[in-house]
């Protein structure tokens, strides 16, 4: 989208307007912020009776000015856009704290010595906002990283490889059966509040550059950040998320029950805290209810708003090839199977995976590569069969050969404020994001039901 002055402050009064309607009704309103983005206005609550700005979260913990809030914010559903990245960028001459070349640029320990090299070697950052994650090579792995294509020249060894992710919100997170885009800070059988406070731990030591957290400090932050709720509870076409029956806005998400495999296709239960204590017996393709009760609504943007939903639960297409599903030799699936968008969004109005499957859908082939990206060489140790990826995923932490490329599937909660999407960043709209889907599985959309789409995944 092209922002223009006017439209900043249309915005900007839009923003004030909705905190009035707001406050008028319930006050007093310490536990909720209000932010517009460019479908309409975007909610998160906190569990708690205010939010804590003295928590640990906004601390300064590490030795390079970075807190969480660096890479963490309201305004941006809890991660951060491009768009304001750049806007830090133009304020502090590419100072702020987020522009360190500990993993911020896109190489790392880049030369940031003058404002035109801090402009190139944080291209990535300020393109798309994508955060360098750099992982050793596991000691097992089933495989060598045999070429890189490194558009950046780092000169890295090939014995670790630079993946370049967007930051995931830290809301909602009371819906995570996996925690980061590779699952890699989940441990199995084990709480995922646990898991989140050593991901506090490692956010602090790696991208803050600290010592580690005291163990106090990692349970407040992930108190602080397990009360939050964000979802879009305003729409410039739609009116009210909430109106005429309708469960939007962070205040019905936060009342949505949630276990580990709560809704499952497959019925794989793990034996965790947190599981629920049966299977779900299958799939309940019904994934989102929020606006049903618009399928007559005299406006035609929550038709279409309710139009999308009811596409996304049961409009069904051939499912290929899915790498964790039915792309390879071990996965639960054989062959191609139809399926909907639920198959994998599958957990009750947040629509992350409910259980922890990491797959492969296909986003970092060769032949999606764009040429900002890296794109590795992969060679098995015992086929000697090679492969070329942009990000090596799940394979980085497990070392199979067989995880290459996989993904968890995310909480798609406030999405409207969050472009672009992707681990990498990859899809600029959600225009883009459905067109990928359009493509990849050959499903044939209209240009309405594509419309249709959109309209509900930015009401979410
Ligand atoms: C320099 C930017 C940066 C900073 C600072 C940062 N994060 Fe993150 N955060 C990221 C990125 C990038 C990811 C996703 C990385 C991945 O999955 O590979 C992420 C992922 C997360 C997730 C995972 C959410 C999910 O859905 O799995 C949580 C929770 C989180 N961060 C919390 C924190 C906390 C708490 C702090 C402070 C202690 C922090 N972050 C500091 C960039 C940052
Ligand atoms: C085969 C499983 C599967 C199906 C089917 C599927 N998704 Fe996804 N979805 C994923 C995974 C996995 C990701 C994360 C991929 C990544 O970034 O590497 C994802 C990511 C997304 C995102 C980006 C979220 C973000 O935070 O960046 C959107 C939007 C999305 N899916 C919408 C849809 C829609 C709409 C459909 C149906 C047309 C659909 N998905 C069907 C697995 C699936």
């Amino acid at each position: 989208m092209k922002w223009t002055f006017a439209g900043v402050c249309s915005l900007v009064v839009l923003t004030a307007l909705a905190a009035v309607r707001h406050t008028a009704a319930d006050e007093p309103q310490r536990n909720q912020l209000l932010f517009a983005n460019g479908a309409g206005v975007q909610q998160t609550i906190t569990t708690a009776d205010s939010f804590d700005f003295d928590n640990p979260f906004f601390q300064d913990l590490g030795t390079n000015g970075r807190t969480c809030f660096t890479c963490h914010r309201p305004d941006q559903a809890w991660t951060v856009t491009p768009e304001r990245i750049r806007e830090r960028f133009l304020i502090t001459g590419g100072l702020d704290p987020i522009f360190r070349n500990n993993d911020g640029s896109n190489c790392e320990n880049a030369d940031v010595s003058t404002l035109r090299k801090r402009r190139a070697a944080f291209s990535l950052l300020l393109a798309k906002g994508l955060i360098r994650i750099g992982i050793d090579v596991p000691a097992n792995a089933e495989f060598t990283i045999e070429d890189v294509d490194d558009p950046y020249n780092c000169g890295a060894p090939t014995t670790k490889a630079s993946l370049y992710r967007r930051p995931l919100p830290s809301t909602n997170l009371g819906f995570l059966s996996t925690v980061m885009w590779d699952g890699r800070e989940t441990v199995k059988g084990q709480a995922i509040v646990d898991d989140l406070a050593t991901q506090a731990n490692d956010a602090t030591t790696g991208h803050a550059q600290g010592a580690p957290l005291s163990l106090t400090q990692a349970r407040d932050i992930v108190k602080f950040e397990t009360g939050l709720f964000t979802a879009q509870t305003f729409d410039y076409g739609a009116g009210s998320l909430r109106g005429n029956g309708a469960l939007g806005g962070p205040a019905a998400l936060s009342t949505q029950p949630f276990c580990i495999g709560i809704n499952d296709p497959l019925n794989l239960l793990p034996v965790m805290p947190g599981a629920c204590p049966t299977s779900s017996g299958g799939l309940n393709p019904n994934v989102f209810t929020i606006f049903n009760a618009w399928d007559l609504a005299l406006l035609p943007q929550r038709r279409s708003i309710a139009r999308g939903e009811a596409l996304f639960n049961t409009r069904s297409f051939a499912i290929d090839n899915v790498g964790g599903l039915n792309g390879g030799a071990d996965d639960p699936i054989k062959g191609s199977f139809n399926g909907t968008c639920t198959i994998c969004h599958d957990t009750p109005n947040s629509g992350n995976h409910s259980i922890s499957m990491p797959l492969n859908i296909g986003l970092t082939g060769a032949d999606r590569r764009t040429p900002d990206l890296p794109l590795y060489t992969l060679r098995n140790k015992t086929t000697q069969e090679s492969v070329t990826t942009t990000d090596i995923g799940r394979a980085m932490v497990s070392g199979k050969w067989s995880d290459i490329g996989k993904f968890k599937g995310p909480i798609l909660r406030g999405l409207a404020a969050r472009a672009p999407y992707f681990h990498n960043g990859s899809a600029a709209t959600l225009e883009e994001a459905v067109d990928f889907y359009d493509t990849r599985f050959h499903i044939g959309l209209t240009t309405q039901e594509k419309k249709d789409l959109v309209a509900f995944l930015n009401a979410l």
